[in-house]
């Protein structure tokens, strides 16, 4: 899978996190919240990790505006991680753990955002398709050595069964999603 959509399918799964997130904060249910934020964190932890260490640095020259996007999302990402790192030093539902992770919440939808809004259709006209193919394949390489669930985990699975798990995951988009960027987006049961 091209380097975008493996982007965007992180996005879209967190973006499923968030959602259930917010229902459990809804229902006051604070073991969900916890479960939850765990696996916000991993994932953001390494999404982060594959921007930095390799998408950023292969698209940052791209054009003037891209570098400069690329500079504020690397400082984004330092503020999600500062804010990740202050959250696991509070008891879990407490009231300043909670207006943390809906900070932190804020600040990735914004992020997750602008790359797909700013970055990325730049990216998709000014960059050969064989690049955003080579560079999706080192992103996914690197999401496997950081023990991340990659694409090849769920390609196995059924439509039907990518969807019901899209759903369970509160996937936004789903409805709409081939097989291939369900089985990207979805985590594994
Ligand atoms: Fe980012
Ligand atoms: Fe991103």
């Amino acid at each position: 899978m091209q380097a975008l959509d493996l982007l965007i399918a992180d996005h879209n799964r967190v973006r499923g996190l968030f959602t259930q997130f917010k229902s459990a904060h809804e229902n006051d249910d604070t073991e969900t919240m916890s479960a939850v934020a765990l696996k916000i964190f991993e994932d953001l932890e390494v999404h982060t990790t594959i921007e930095e260490e390799i998408f950023y640095p292969a698209i940052r020259d791209t054009t003037e505006d891209i570098g400069e996007t690329v500079d504020e999302g690397v400082q984004e990402h330092h503020v999600v991680k500062v804010l990740m790192a202050e959250i696991k030093q509070l008891p879990d539902g407490d009231a300043d753990w909670v207006a943390k992770m809906q900070v932190l919440i804020e600040n990735v939808e914004h992020h997750a955002e602008e790359e797909e809004s700013e970055m990325f259709p730049t990216l998709r006209s000014k960059l050969p398709s064989e690049q955003l193919e080579d560079l999706g394949m080192r992103l996914e390489e690197r999401k496997k050595q950081l023990g991340a669930p990659v694409l090849a985990d769920k390609i196995d699975l059924t439509k039907e069964e990518l969807l019901e798990l899209a759903k369970q995951q509160e996937i936004p988009g789903r409805s709409t999603m081939s097989q291939e960027e369900l089985a990207a987006t979805v985590a594994p049961a």
